[in-house]
């Protein structure tokens, strides 16, 4: 197990900008997720953790190791490649057991440490099939063996899901969870599905255009995300618009297009400096945090006309027109009659709701 610390890495191709300044602590045993859209550099720097990549600038350590110059079989690194280049006329055992050659373990114990291997990722019995035998989640599980049987101190996993279908999507995100907090290992996951990086890390750092744009637990990204591409990148949300009309201890008054709102200052989540009478501000407020209100006036209830109701038997979600600003609000299913579309509907927005980003 080893921390991993990137100390302002760049990385260009030719003139390409790859990814930019990328300065991050990862802990020891930590489950640590790089999110983006497709380019947005998430290989590219775990390939330079790798060591398939080196830095244009910038330092790699492990530890307190400095690993920058280190080809990638000095670094103890266990990679599970996207599409998990296996050799296709290879045994499970003879794929599993490839590292261990190369690093010259002897045949005895080669063989035990392939099969306890097996056994971890539930491939028991498989050891004599060839590559192109197996399911896509059966062959997902030898990539992942194969990484793992050479006792890595860290885990690259390049969108390791992304070539199998959805339920085994689901069932596979447990299973490499489960055996990450089994062994412990210091665990570092590429992945452009905001619900895989939300259910499965300790924090996710989440990226565009080779920027770094937040870095933080799923909680801190979710609910305060920085700006307003991290806000509509993770899940869905309202963004509105307004103007800051007084400051009041830890509360604020926003004029928006669909009345005056008061919202609630967090001490450590909401950019403070920034929020001061007359400036304009962007606010996130989340589907599930928005309530159907039975009365049309009060404390940050705004009135709309329905443009979409949606009944999903457990929920129901709205998008209504409010003001200039659409608002889709998802709701526990109570058993409330249903408002149809051109329908008049009052939302409750909660005051501890509403999240300053930008
Ligand atoms: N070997 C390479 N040569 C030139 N450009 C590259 C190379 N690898 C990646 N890039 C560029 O770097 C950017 C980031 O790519 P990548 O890290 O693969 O993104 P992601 O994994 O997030 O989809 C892209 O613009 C891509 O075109
Ligand atoms: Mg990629």
């Amino acid at each position: 197990m080893s921390s991993v610390t990137l100390d302002h890495v760049h990385k260009r191709f030719g003139t390409a900008k790859g990814v930019e300044d990328v300065h991050i602590h990862i802990e020891s045993g930590e489950f640590f997720t790089f999110l983006g859209p497709s380019g947005c550099g998430k290989t590219t720097t775990l390939r330079m953790i790798a060591g398939f990549y080196y830095p244009s600038e910038g330092n790699i350590r492990f530890g307190s190791q400095d690993v920058t110059d280190l080809p990638p079989h000095k670094r103890n690194t266990g990679m599970v490649f996207q599409n998990y280049a296996l050799f296709p006329h290879m045994t499970v055992f003879e794929n599993i057991a490839f590292g261990l050659q190369v690093r010259k373990v002897s045949k005895t114990e080669a063989k035990e440490r392939v099969e306890r291997i097996m056994g971890l990722v539930r491939l028991e019995g498989y050891g004599e099939r060839r590559i192109d035998q197996l399911s896509g989640g059966q062959q997902q599980r030898v990539a992942l063996a194969r990484a793992l049987v050479i006792e890595p101190q860290i885990l690259l996993l390049d969108e390791p899901l992304s070539n199998l279908d959805a339920k085994l999507r689901e069932e596979t995100r447990f299973e490499i969870k489960r055996l990450q907090l089994e062994l412990g290992i210091t665990t570092i996951y590429v992945t452009h599905d905001q619900a895989e990086a939300m259910s499965m890390s300790d924090r996710i750092m989440v990226m565009q255009g080779g920027v770094v744009q937040q870095i933080g637990t799923p909680h801190d990204i979710y609910h305060a995300p920085v700006n307003r591409f991290v806000a509509s990148f993770i899940g869905e949300t309202n963004l509105w618009t307004g103007t800051v009309v007084a400051v009041e201890g830890d509360e604020v008054q926003v004029r928006t297009s669909s009345g005056q709102l008061l919202c609630g200052l967090r001490k450590n989540a909401s950019p403070l400096s920034r929020i001061a009478v007359g400036e304009s501000v962007l606010m996130s407020i989340r589907p599930e945090s928005i309530q159907e209100s039975l009365v049309s006036e009060g404390e940050n209830v705004v009135t709309g006309t329905v443009e979409m109701a949606e009944f999903t038997g457990a929920c129901v979600n709205y998008v209504a027109q409010v003001g200039s600003e659409p608002l889709r609000s998802m709701s526990i299913n109570l058993g409330r009659p249903i408002k149809q579309r051109g329908a008049s509907i009052g939302m409750h927005i909660p005051k501890e709701s509403i999240y300053f980003a930008e």
